[in-house]
């Protein structure tokens, strides 16, 4: 799990118009936590629509490790059967999580406050990421951790045996922290309190409170101030995993830049606080409308139809709109190189300790195949040249990273010459359809 064998590169190349439906995954950040949650129940949650790459089934592989039954279906429906707040052992083997940020700092908050000790490892992207956001807070709990020089992975984490609640400021705008010191309230006794001043992605409190936890959240002068009561007992659920607006992201931006195309993503759930990339595609003038908007499960969901766009215009991305879209400001960048005008992106340090520091990745092949990047610790511009403007003929480091692998291999469909990413590879830990997808819809890929 911890690599992911030979690289494997691939070209993109310039082809006809993009046409048909996508159906794109499950949700990657519902899919850990279904299983997450699933494995602090008592009995058995059903999972349909499970995000079924290796980060997923990474966080699979560890709930088995920490006692919790997990199986698939041959119907493709999954099976938890949990161990209740406060049940998990110890597991017997290193934790690899692989490529999984969202994996491993979800499960650390969930054991951290059980008396039991595991050590946590991943790829080499994985080991390079830091914890210490996440090992700080647990601290607060009565966790200790013991990891590599900087907080990196492999790390132990020696859960806290008489655990207390916590009350937490969030020092950045992450959801996955937000999730680790919310998991880990979950078996202290009483109430643990998270404030976050900007709103992230809210599925940890959303799903909580549907397994039956006491979860108050709060908007005040301090920011969104999350309250959860301690030592509930979770009951198991039946779960429907939307499908993820950010794999749905990368049909949509390759449908927006490649001449003819009209391709629909259908089934797109729309939470606010993931939708930003479909406001700013729309302000930037392209040509995508939400079809079908309902409402599922308590979230807005919708079919995105996108069509060939060639007089979208480079915006500033409003800073405030970053957390909602913090994953794909990669394809915005590339859908920027094919609009008229300057992309102006600002607030997004984070983008720097992604599964690569992404302003650099994209600014380096952005750069090799012939577009002007700026860039500064937390911004960067992208000068855009039209549609059909990106000269390609390029070589570019996917840097262990799947957005970025499936970002350049957009550009290539829509540049001049050719674009070819030297290891497709880790597209298989959030999208492994993603190859058999565009070739269908059209896409020239080899
Ligand atoms: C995620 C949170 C975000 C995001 C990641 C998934 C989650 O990370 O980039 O892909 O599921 O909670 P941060 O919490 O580091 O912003």
């Amino acid at each position: 799990m911890s690599g992911h064998g030979d690289p494997r590169p691939m070209r993109a190349e310039r082809g006809g118009a993009l046409s048909g439906e996508a159906h794109v995954p499950g949700d990657k950040s519902i899919s850990h936590r279904s299983l997450i949650l699933g494995a602090l129940s008592v009995g058995e949650t059903r999972i349909r629509g499970l995000l079924e790459g290796e980060d997923v089934l990474a966080t699979a592989a560890a709930m088995r490790a920490f006692g919790a039954e997990v199986t698939r279906d041959d119907a493709g429906e999954w099976h938890v059967h949990g161990v209740g707040v406060g049940g998990f052992g110890e597991p017997e083997d290193v934790i690899d999580c692989g490529n999984a940020g969202t994996g491993v700092r979800l499960i650390m908050g969930a054991m951290a406050t059980s008396p039991i000790t595991a050590t946590f490892t991943g790829d080499a992207s994985l080991r390079s990421r830091p914890m210490g956001r996440v090992t700080d807070p647990l601290a607060l709990f009565g966790a200790k951790a013991h990891g590599r020089t900087g907080g990196r992975l492999p790390m132990t984490i020696v859960g806290a045996s008489s655990p207390v609640p916590a009350r937490y400021t969030l020092p950045m705008a992450s959801a996955q922290v937000k999730s680790a010191v919310l998991l880990a309230g979950l078996n202290a006794p009483g109430e643990t309190v998270v404030i976050e001043t900007e709103a992230t992605r809210d599925h940890t409190e959303r799903m909580l409170a549907g397994f039956g936890a006491a979860v108050r959240v709060e908007d005040t002068n301090e920011g969104r101030v999350i309250t959860l009561t301690g030592q509930p007992e979770l009951r198991p659920q039946s779960i429907d995993v939307p499908r993820d607006p950010s794999s749905a992201a990368f049909p949509v931006a390759a449908a927006l830049i490649v001449e003819g195309s009209d391709v629909l993503v259908p089934n797109i759930g729309l939470n606010p606080t993931r939708a930003g990339l479909y406001e700013t595609l729309r302000d930037m003038g392209a040509d995508l409308t939400y079809e079908n908007i309902r409402d599922e499960g308590g979230e807005p969901v919708a079919d995105l139809r996108a069509r060939y766009s060639p007089d979208m215009v480079g915006i500033e991305v409003p800073p405030e709109r970053a957390a909602s879209m913090i994953d794909e400001y990669p394809i915005l960048s590339v859908v920027a190189a094919n609009a008229r005008g300057r992309t102006s992106m600002h607030g997004v340090k984070e983008l720097r300790v992604k599964e690569s520091d992404r302003i650099d990745a994209m600014a380096v092949g952005l750069r090799a195949a012939g577009v002007t990047v700026d860039e500064g610790p937390d911004w960067w511009e992208v000068e855009g040249m039209g549609a059909g403007g990106v000269p390609g003929g390029a070589t570019v480091e996917a840097r262990l990273d799947h957005r970025i692998a499936m970002s350049f291999l957009c550009l290539g469909m829509a540049s001049q010459k050719p674009v070819t990413v030297d290891d497709a590879a880790p597209i298989a830990t959030s999208f492994p359809i993603f190859t058999g997808l565009m070739t269908g819809l059209g896409a020239r890929l080899t």
